[in-house]
């Protein structure tokens, strides 16, 4: 019997993921380099038995599959898939294609496309969110590749892929590396999510003094209103968990030192390098980065003082504001680089369809996207701030952004992510920046020259004379 895709990497992702090929009905065959992985699999599918096969042998795996082969990978990011491409390739043949699962750097993605270029082997980049549970029962996925490709397994992965009111989370976004790099900014996105919902929560425990349960209790409000996300829910449950062993709040025993793979620094590159602010992403990056170096936050306690503690005055629900006002300069940001992406690769990004194929599966997940899809839809400017539902909420919000990005200054509690959400939204509707000044200074030192306000053309002082020298 031969099975309708092939899957490579038995980790927990990969695991989950067959299994949820296997429950849509397809017949999935599966590969792992540690054998005893692919007989433990198999001997625990349980009801599922009948749709999964496989060896730890590649070229048997590889003899299981239906013509033309689909293989999808799911091994760590970066040399790991390099290592499975060049084991499938021998075995491949015309018409076959690798599909590439994991979070890859696109840049990684487009040097694989070019790879292959010419063997007849195709490949696909799709990004695949939700973590352990969504690949299990339905993750959001982002595939990038030729549409020939995305045809021959447009049916496995939109079955597996988790639904928005009946809609697949799952589409065609571009060729290349187009669906890596959409990956790799709801990446972005997510790392600025979680980090200013970090800054309230710091904002409630050293501002306001609040236990971890009450911190918890306003959050399970919040995920009744606007804030409505997957990430505001776990925020809960996180807030809420006891450690077993002594008895604490868990929050309260784990260490402050996040980690991080790659994926949202990527995110801060790519913008960097495509000239698009995305300092809300930067901004979360910073404090993973800071947030490692406890040793040294430790001693910079020692040296300037804890800083003061329970004396905010703010409202909670100025806070819930904030934090709306601050996801909105964020996804503004992460949808204009992906917009800007688009334009210099020739993706052809379809952001509304982005929106909507977020809107479950994803760890971003949330009433928010809705609202995105939904402006997108209805046509207009890429920058979320110029869209008119969302002018409406930012005009709402951002009083109570600045009012906590104040109150975080005075009360010295770090707000890196907030702070610049609010910088973004200032400078984003100041018609009259500061840059002329900029200019005369490079002019100065550099004659660079500058544009005027007045007059076309390009313009250059001749400075030392004009000072007198
Ligand atoms: C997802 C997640 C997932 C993962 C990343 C980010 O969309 O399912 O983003 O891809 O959590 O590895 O992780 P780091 O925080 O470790 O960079």
């Amino acid at each position: 019997e031969e099975a309708d895709i092939g899957l490579v990497g038995l980790g927990v992702m990969g695991e989950n993921l067959a299994l949820n090929i296997a429950d849509n009905g397809y017949k999935v065959a599966v590969y792992n380099r540690t054998a005893d992985k692919v007989d433990a699999f198999l001997a625990n599918a349980g009801d599922l038995k009948s749709n999964v096969m496989g060896s730890g042998e590649l070229a048997t795996f590889i003899s299981m599959l239906k013509r033309p082969r689909s293989v999808i990978i799911m091994v760590k990011a970066g040399d790991p898939v390099d290592q499975v491409i060049a084991e499938l390739k021998p075995l491949l043949e015309e018409g076959d294609v690798i599909i590439d699962a994991g979070n890859a750097n696109y840049h990684d993605t487009v040097r694989r496309f070019s790879e292959l270029d010419g063997t007849g082997i195709g490949f696909l980049g799709i990004g695949v969110s939700g973590g352990e549970e969504g690949a299990r029962h339905g993750p959001s996925i982002m595939v990038g590749g030729s549409e020939a490709q995305w045809e021959n397994a447009e049916a496995v992965l939109t079955a597996i892929s988790a639904k928005f009111n009946g809609e697949a989370c799952c589409a065609y976004l571009g060729t290349g590396g187009a669906g890596h790099f959409v990956k790799t900014i709801h990446n972005g996105i997510e790392y600025a999510d979680m980090q200013m919902i970090g800054e309230i929560y710091g904002i409630m425990r050293d501002g306001l003094g609040m236990s971890p349960e009450d911190c918890a209790k306003v959050f399970e409000e919040w995920n009744k209103g606007p804030l409505d996300s997957y990430l505001i829910e776990i925020t809960g449950h996180v807030l809420n968990a006891k450690d077993e062993g002594t008895g604490k709040p868990l929050v309260d025993v784990i260490l402050d030192a996040a980690g991080q793979k790659g994926t949202g620094r990527w995110s801060a590159i790519e913008a960097l390098n495509l000239g698009v602010s995305a300092t809300t992403i930067e901004g979360a990056v910073a404090a993973r980065s800071i947030s490692a170096m406890k040793d040294e936050r430790v001693r910079g306690e020692e040296i300037y003082g804890a800083g003061v503690k329970g004396n905010a005055t703010i409202s909670l629900e100025a806070l819930e504001k904030a934090l709306l006002a601050g996801k909105i300069a964020a996804y503004a940001q992460g949808f204009a680089v992906m917009a800007k992406a688009s334009e210099d690769n020739g993706w052809n990004l379809p952001l509304a369809t982005i929106a909507k194929i977020w809107r479950a599966g994803c760890i971003i997940r949330s009433r928010f996207l809705d609202q995105i899809s939904q402006a997108f839809d209805s046509g207009g400017a890429a920058n979320l701030l110029t869209q008119p539902a969302f002018v409406d909420m930012m005009k709402d919000s951002n009083g109570a952004l600045r009012a906590v990005v104040a109150t975080c200054a005075i009360n010295e509690l770090p707000a890196p992510c907030l702070s610049s959400a609010l910088a973004y939204f200032d400078a984003y509707r100041q018609a009259r920046g500061t840059t002329n000044l900029t200019q005369g200074q490079r002019d100065f030192f550099g004659a660079h020259g500058f544009k005027r306000l007045d007059k076309d053309g390009d313009f250059h002082h001749t400075w030392p004379s004009l000072i007198g020298q």
